[in-house]
């Protein structure tokens, strides 16, 4: 008995360590999806991690890393110190600064303990022995060596988490997800003149991709004031929210690759520190964006005859320009001939739709452009995409076409005729609002360098003539 006790023992002894390190892994992976790594390291097709997405910023063409345990390619060689520094401040091994489509400035937060549990999950997933396809190419100035460092000195490299003494743990810990590894502020905080976010406008909405990261603030219109704890869950882990908004584009990604994997608690704590963050009213909105419910379906006897439904389903002929006629054939079907959608949700209402009711348009016409293609907890929703060369099912429509049906959805579902054109369709599609500085930035530079240049001239010339005078 005494004999088998301490072997028992003995075996036990020896297998914490490894008991330890697999809880670790595990929490490193978990964390790994908070952080959605995949969404940005994975290119579509590609080997999980090996990087070679490609991010088109305003600079130029930035290439996602390989960050498997490759020693050649990727970080294999790291030590988890070198691994911190990468995260937390955008710094390699070998002292050259990543770009912030890195999002270093949020996973600043990450606390020492989750550093390391993501460390020893990244250390044992499969190594991909390649460098990405495609190479980063920045356009001048940006591609400068340590053209970074000065930004970074102005916007980045703060310290990890601490819990805020005015908040409750669990308020903390929404805190903690939301402004670190969730990087919720990447995508719904909108950005200075340098591309930073703008702190004073936390959450405040912003775009992103051609869509529209709405205000997540506690404002009862602008923001999540009047969403209940149950709609914001539901939102968050499995895409939807009945009688509130739908997460298509870019959300969706996060909820398919990271947001559904949170635990409840998880879910409730960044509910919870949501409820902390400062209003902020958008100019001019007096009611929330879900919050239309009129319906006004057509009136089908103002409507020229032919191509309605019932004469030829689901055909979109290419010179129909009658926003009603383009809503019975390519939508009716699944959202309703009053937009009521179907009973059970699937196919969600239109009215009281935050993507509808907004004053700003761009997620109703990306999510007729894109489709919407996701799986959250609660399963997969499917919406096709209408708009040219995204659409296998069915005809596209074209860009004059995609702002009538909008336009038709605005006026009979949402807060009146939204007057979109084909060109400001194009606008949304083609996203590039690249701030002035950033835009201006080799011409700035190059000014700059002018200007450099005369006051050096004028020196000159004073120190000379100052000489002569002497
Ligand atoms: C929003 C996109 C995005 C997300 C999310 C993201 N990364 Fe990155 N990451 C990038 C890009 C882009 C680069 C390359 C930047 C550059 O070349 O300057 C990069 C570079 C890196 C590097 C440096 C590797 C090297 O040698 O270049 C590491 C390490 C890294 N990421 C780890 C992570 C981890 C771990 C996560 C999740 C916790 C993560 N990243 C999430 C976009 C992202
Ligand atoms: C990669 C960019 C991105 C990230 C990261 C992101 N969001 Fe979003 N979010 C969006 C976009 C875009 C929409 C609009 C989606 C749509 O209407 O189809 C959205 C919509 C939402 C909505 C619905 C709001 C409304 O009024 O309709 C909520 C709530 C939300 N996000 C919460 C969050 C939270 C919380 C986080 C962090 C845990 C987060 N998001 C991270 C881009 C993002
Ligand atoms: C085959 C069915 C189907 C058709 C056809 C369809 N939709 Fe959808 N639509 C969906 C589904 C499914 C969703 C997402 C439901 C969810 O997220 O739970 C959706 C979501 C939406 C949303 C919310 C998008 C967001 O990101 O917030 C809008 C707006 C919308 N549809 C408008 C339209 C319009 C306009 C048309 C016609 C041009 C159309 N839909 C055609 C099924 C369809």
């Amino acid at each position: 008995m005494r004999v088998s006790t301490f072997a028992l023992g003995a075996l036990m002894v020896s297998a914490v360590p490894a008991f330890a390190q697999d809880d670790l892994v595990t929490r490193g992976e978990y964390l790994a999806r908070a952080g959605d790594c995949t969404a940005c390291h994975t290119a579509t097709g590609g080997a999980y991690m090996a990087g070679g997405y490609p991010f088109e910023m305003p600079m130029g063409t930035i290439i996602s890393s390989n960050i498997t345990p490759s020693d050649q390619y990727g970080i294999g060689k790291w030590t988890e110190a070198e691994f911190a520094d990468a995260l937390r401040k955008g710094v390699r091994p070998d002292g050259s600064r990543l770009y912030p489509a890195m999002p270093y400035p949020s996973y600043a937060n990450i606390t020492d303990e989750d550093i390391a549990a993501l460390y020893a999950y990244f250390m044992q997933i499969d190594p991909v022995d390649a460098a990405p396809k495609v190479e980063t190419a920045l356009d001048f100035p940006f591609n400068i060596p340590g053209a970074m460092a000065a930004w970074d000195l102005l916007f980045a490299g703060g310290d990890p988490y601490t819990a805020d003494p005015e908040l409750t743990d669990q308020q903390n810990r929404g805190a903690y997800l939301v402004k670190g590894l969730a990087h919720c502020s990447t995508c719904h905080t909108p950005r200075n003149q340098l591309m930073a976010t703008d702190n004073t406008r936390f959450l405040a909405g912003t775009a992103v991709e051609g869509w529209y990261a709405p205000n997540l603030t506690s404002d009862d219109i602008s923001g999540l004031g009047q969403w209940s704890d149950a709609e914001i869950a539901s939102y968050l882990q499995n895409g939807h929210a009945m009688g509130k908004a739908q997460a298509g584009g870019p959300m969706a990604d996060a909820v398919q690759n990271s947001l559904q994997y949170l635990t409840d608690q998880d879910i409730a704590a960044i509910t919870a520190y949501l409820r902390t963050v400062p209003a902020i009213r958008d100019q001019g909105q007096d009611t929330p964006a879900w919050s239309v419910t009129k319906a006004t379906p057509a009136d089908w006897t103002q409507i020229e005859p032919g191509m309605v439904a019932s004469d030829q389903p689901g055909y979109i002929a290419a010179d129909m320009t009658d926003g009603a006629q383009l809503y019975n054939v390519a939508c009716a079907a699944c959202h309703g001939m009053t937009g009521q959608g179907s009973e059970d949700g699937t196919f969600p209402p239109l009215t009281g739709n935050s993507a509808v009711g907004s004053a700003n348009h761009n997620n109703l016409v990306m999510a007729i452009v894109q489709g919407i293609h996701r799986t959250g907890a609660d399963g997969t929703a499917v919406m096709p995409a209408f708009g040219e060369g995204q659409s296998m099912i069915h005809g596209a429509l074209d860009n004059s076409q995609i702002a009538a049906v909008s336009n038709y959805v605005t006026a009979s579902f949402g807060k009146g005729d939204a007057g979109l054109t084909g060109d400001d369709v194009s606008d949304i599609m083609a996203a590039d609002s690249a701030p002035w500085l950033i835009e201006h930035a080799k011409v700035l530079f190059w000014a700059g360098v002018a200007l450099a240049g005369i006051v050096v001239i004028a020196l000159i010339a004073w120190a000379l003539r100052r000489k002569r005078t002497v």
